[in-house]
């Protein structure tokens, strides 16, 4: 019997091991019909307010996994990431010119009802990369101007012109109907607000033109949703010339209640063909915003709203999601990306299936706490590293997804700088976990010929180098076993020997949930 069933083994395992060849379709040495040029900083961070000082410390007290974390970013791209303070604790803010850093009113759930914060506030932002631009988020819920100036004010007093990318009224303005404005409070009613007050706050502050984000609106932009940018400029809100840009929220899965809370597993969020399809719903904004002459920035984003949800959003394949919605963004002309950071708030929702503590989602745990233990990265973090390099330093660089038609699991992206094809961004979306067998694993593997990539490109095929991002399973949750060309990142340092891969003949092998970035030359 065991003989049998040795030799039964040994006879379907050549089969079970033939890994997938594909060939690509061809790919062009100039980025003809390619994105805009991406932004450096399209990776970028939005942390609610009431959490900021948890994330960025103070001078006397810096948080150094913070300030590691966002090194690692800046030295990838050049830039640091954007960082919005910003979230739905902004529209029950107060600005406190003699108050300490931050103080909390909260409900005996956890609720944060009021959030006071003073100039020590400010000292939170200097962990963050000199090269970091801000995005000044203020009160717009309460209704009163004068705490919105107030706000602004104090950041044009501690951060300064030259750090700030753009002022924002409020958070998420669609949900406003019938808690902080009247039942009813529709889209024009937002539009003539923010006309009156960028009017008077220009006025009072001398504010330069076209320095106001409109929108960050929460709901997706889907026939009936109740604001959306293509409303706001047929209302006429970009007249007066005080818009830089315009934003929307994106959240693919909610916890927020329990219909949709089923539907957030990691086999759904794990998927190329989800998340192509799901960003694409908000193009008719991304093509209004550009006919005014404006970028379109995702403001706030994550794959799961209400804080994530465990063992889905604090895994490995929070890291594939990330990769792909963020490149593929980028593919369509999506300025940059602000990640949402924080814990999770009890009023967001009377439904929702989490308690407080730190989100699911975030990146990382910049403290020690009782739910997550020692400060740490989580394991999405390596995908910030993968997406920074994928755009790399040259401040040309223009990406296409390349459709491999009959492998959809595949998102393969190409990148050039200025004229050159310098970069592949391969993802397996296929699914792959801790207890997937060695040969199921090999099954969904595959291996890509490059040759005519390789001579599109006009290089050597031993000039040509792979770094891979990958774990044990998309299902991982430990982030010393997520790594980044071999090095994890848990404590903010990078552990382990840097390995730098070579081409197999002119192939390259991707597992099934993992990626490869393809470097065609070397990276200016
Ligand atoms: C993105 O912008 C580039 C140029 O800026 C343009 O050529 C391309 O068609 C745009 N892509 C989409 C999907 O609109
Ligand atoms: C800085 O942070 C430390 C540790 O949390 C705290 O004790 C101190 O009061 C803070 N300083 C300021 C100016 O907020
Ligand atoms: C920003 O620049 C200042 C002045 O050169 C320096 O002291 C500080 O360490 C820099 N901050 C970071 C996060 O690198
Ligand atoms: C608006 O701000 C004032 C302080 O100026 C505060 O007393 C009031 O409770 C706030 N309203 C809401 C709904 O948060
Ligand atoms: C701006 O508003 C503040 C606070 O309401 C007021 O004290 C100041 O006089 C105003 N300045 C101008 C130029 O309108
Ligand atoms: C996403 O992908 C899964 C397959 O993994 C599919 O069953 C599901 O319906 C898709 N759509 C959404 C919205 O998750
Ligand atoms: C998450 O996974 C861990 C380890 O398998 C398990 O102990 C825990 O109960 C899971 N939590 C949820 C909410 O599924
Ligand atoms: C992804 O979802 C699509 C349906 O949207 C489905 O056809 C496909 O099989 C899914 N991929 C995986 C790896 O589950």
């Amino acid at each position: 019997m065991l003989l049998l069933s040795f030799l039964v083994a040994a006879a379907l395992a050549p089969q079970l091991r033939a890994i997938q060849l594909v060939s690509l379709p061809p790919i062009s040495s100039s980025p003809v019909g390619a994105s805009q040029v991406v932004d450096r900083a399209l990776a970028s961070l939005s942390i609610e307010p009431a959490y900021l000082t948890s994330y960025g410390g103070n001078n006397s007290s810096p948080n150094v996994l913070t300030r590691a974390l966002m090194q690692h970013l800046e030295s990838r791209t050049g830039v640091g990431p954007d960082l919005r303070p910003g979230g739905i604790t902004i529209d029950s803010s107060i600005f406190n010119p003699d108050g300490p850093a931050l103080v909390l009113t909260e409900s005996s759930a956890g609720g944060v009802y009021r959030t006071n914060f003073g100039p020590a506030y400010y000292e939170s932002l200097n962990v963050f990369p000199n090269s970091t631009m801000f995005v000044i988020n203020v009160n717009l819920g309460n209704e009163t101007i004068k705490i919105a100036r107030d706000e602004l004010a104090a950041a044009l007093e501690y951060i300064g012109w030259d750090r700030i990318r753009a002022f924002e009224l409020g958070n998420e303005a669609d949900h406003y109907a019938g808690g902080s404005r009247p039942a009813g409070w529709a889209s024009a009613d937002y539009t003539a607000e923010f006309l009156g007050w960028t009017a008077v706050l220009t006025h009072n502050l001398s504010l330069p033109r076209a320095i106001f984000q409109a929108g960050s609106f929460a709901d997706d932009p889907v026939p009936g949703a109740a604001m959306t940018t293509v409303d706001l400029i047929n209302e006429g809100v970009d007249t007066t010339g005080v818009i830089k840009l315009f934003n929307q929220h994106m959240y693919q899965y909610s916890t927020c209640d329990p219909v949709r809370n089923a539907l957030a597993t990691l086999p759904n969020l794990v998927n190329h063909t989800n998340i192509t399809s799901y960003v694409n719903l908000w193009n008719p904004q991304i093509a209004a915003a550009h006919r005014q002459g404006k970028e379109f920035v995702v403001g706030e984003y994550n794959s799961v709203s209400c804080s994530g949800k465990e063992n889905v959003t604090n895994t490995f394949g929070q890291a594939l999601w990330l990769a792909d919605t963020v490149l593929y963004s980028a593919s369509v002309n999506i300025s940059r990306m602000y990640l949402h950071q924080g814990a999770t708030l009890v009023l967001q929702s009377g439904t929702q299936a989490n308690t407080p503590g730190f989100s699911w989602y975030d990146l990382w745990y910049p403290v020690d706490t009782e739910r997550y233990g020692v400060a740490r990265a989580s394991p999405s973090f390596v995908a910030y590293l993968f997406i920074a390099e994928t755009i790399g330093r040259s401040g040309t660089s223009r990406i296409s997804l390349v459709p491999i038609t009959q492998q959809p699991d595949i998102a393969l992206y190409a990148i050039w700088d200025a004229q050159h094809l310098g970069r592949l961004a391969i993802l397996n979306m296929a699914h792959r976990d801790v207890s997937t067998t060695a040969d199921e694993a090999a099954a969904l593997a595959v291996s890509l010929d490059l040759s005519g990539v390789i001579a599109a490109a006009g290089v050597p095929a031993t000039g040509v180098t792979l770094k891979r991002i990958t774990a044990p399973g998309m299902d991982e949750t430990d982030s010393t076993s997520t790594v980044w060309a071999g090095q994890s990142y848990a404590d903010g340092s990078a552990n382990g020997v840097e390995v730098t891969e070579y081409l197999n003949g002119n192939a390259v092998e991707v597992g099934a949930s993992e990626g490869v970035l393809v470097f065609l030359r070397a990276s200016s």
